[in-house]
């Protein structure tokens, strides 16, 4: 099912939670809201629930106005952070319930909470309590639970932020396994970048309750919409050093040249320089200069901090060079990966 959020805005008293939010959902994707905590990502979801209503703005499934529809009517499936299981049920009742509700008869109940049961790898645990299970049981079987029914729409908010790190990491895995077999078009809510940026077809990135971007999550990487954007997204974080432009050059705040160009940007623009550390060449015939601080060896990856323009920043260089600290190194950036943005408004103009 596909969905549109025509101009939404969502009130509560004087704060604007949601701000004049537009999008459409394509059907059998998995789309992620990520943001900041209180950016309005549950807000929005909840909309889409039916648990809030808009303040303005519309909601469409396919080409249903359901903006005011109740929630049982909207044929949706919920996923909280906390399981919320009916504890003193087995992981079959649990599942069989919506179906219960909607007086499905007790024979298609059990086969159709079996299959679910299947799919969510649970079905050697049917007759135990939700007490008895792990953290990533239990969010298994609240997912079986919301898919019973079949919903048209799955609707996900921090499933798995309960979850240790690597538990998270094989349930977004399996997240995005169901959802691939289901073909359920699905919203997944999540702070954590690097969960959006694994199992999203598109993300739409938010900041007080304003939509940022939305796009595959490589682009979202390789051509952010402004300064927030690029921070947002990447690990290690984007470096960020400041600098000025003058005569379309970027000229760090320390003096130097960085190298970088811009176009039709006045002189005097405060800006900032970005750069991904994938995006940092060591090359010693470059003029621009920086000062090596220490390098480290992270996983397989050698990741070198250096001072460039009165800041301390991070490259992944490629370099047999054993580096030593206060070594004068030259730098120059890839064509990619390299932005510049304006400093108070977080504007791009490279
Ligand atoms: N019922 C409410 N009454 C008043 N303000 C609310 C209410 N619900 C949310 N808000 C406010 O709306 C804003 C968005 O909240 P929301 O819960 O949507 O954020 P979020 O992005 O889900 O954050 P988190 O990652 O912490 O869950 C926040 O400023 C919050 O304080
Ligand atoms: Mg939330």
């Amino acid at each position: 099912m596909k969905i549109r959020l025509e101009n939404i805005v969502k009130r509560f008293d004087d704060n604007t939670a949601v701000n004049d939010f537009s999008a459409e959902i394509e059907s059998g994707e998995l789309v992620t809201l990520l943001g900041p905590s209180g950016c309005g990502k549950s807000t929005m979801l909840n909309m889409l629930s039916g648990i809030l209503y808009p303040t303005e703005g519309k909601i469409y499934f396919d080409d249903d106005d359901v903006t005011y529809m109740s929630s049982e009517k909207r044929g949706i499936g919920l996923v909280f952070q906390n399981y919320a299981l009916y504890p003193h049920m087995t992981v079959l009742e649990n599942i069989c319930f919506p179906l219960e509700i909607k007086r499905v008869p007790k024979k298609e109940r059990i086969e159709r909470a079996k299959k679910m049961a299947e799919l969510v790898h649970v079905e050697g645990m049917l007759n135990r309590k939700p007490g008895q299970l792990s953290g990533g049981q239990q969010q298994r079987v609240a997912i079986a639970r919301a898919l019973v029914k079949e919903p048209r729409l799955l609707l996900l908010d921090e499933p798995l932020s309960n979850l240790d790190a690597r538990l998270r990491i094989e349930m977004r895995e399996e997240i995005r396994r169901i959802q691939l077999e289901t073909g359920v078009t699905t919203i997944f809510v999540t702070h954590d970048q690097e969960e959006a940026m694994s199992i999203s077809d598109h993300i739409i990135l938010m900041k007080l309750g304003v939509l940022q971007q939305y796009d595959k999550p490589q682009y979202l990487y390789d051509q952010p919409a402004n300064c927030f954007v690029a921070d947002f997204l990447g690990n290690p974080p984007i470096n960020k050093v400041e600098g000025v432009v003058e005569g379309g050059k970027v000229i760090l705040n320390t003096g130097e040249d960085s190298l970088v160009r811009v176009e039709n940007v006045p002189d005097g623009t405060k800006v900032y320089l970005s750069f991904r550390a994938e995006s940092v060449i060591l090359d010693n015939k470059s003029p621009l200069k920086a000062k090596v601080v220490m390098t480290s060896v992270m996983g397989k990856e050698v990741i070198t901090s250096f001072v460039l323009g009165g800041k301390e920043v991070r490259g992944y260089m490629n370099s047999d060079a054993e580096l030593e600290r206060d070594q004068e190194i030259g730098i120059s950036f890839k064509k990619t990966g390299v932005f510049v943005f304006d400093y108070e408004s977080g504007e791009r103009y490279l």
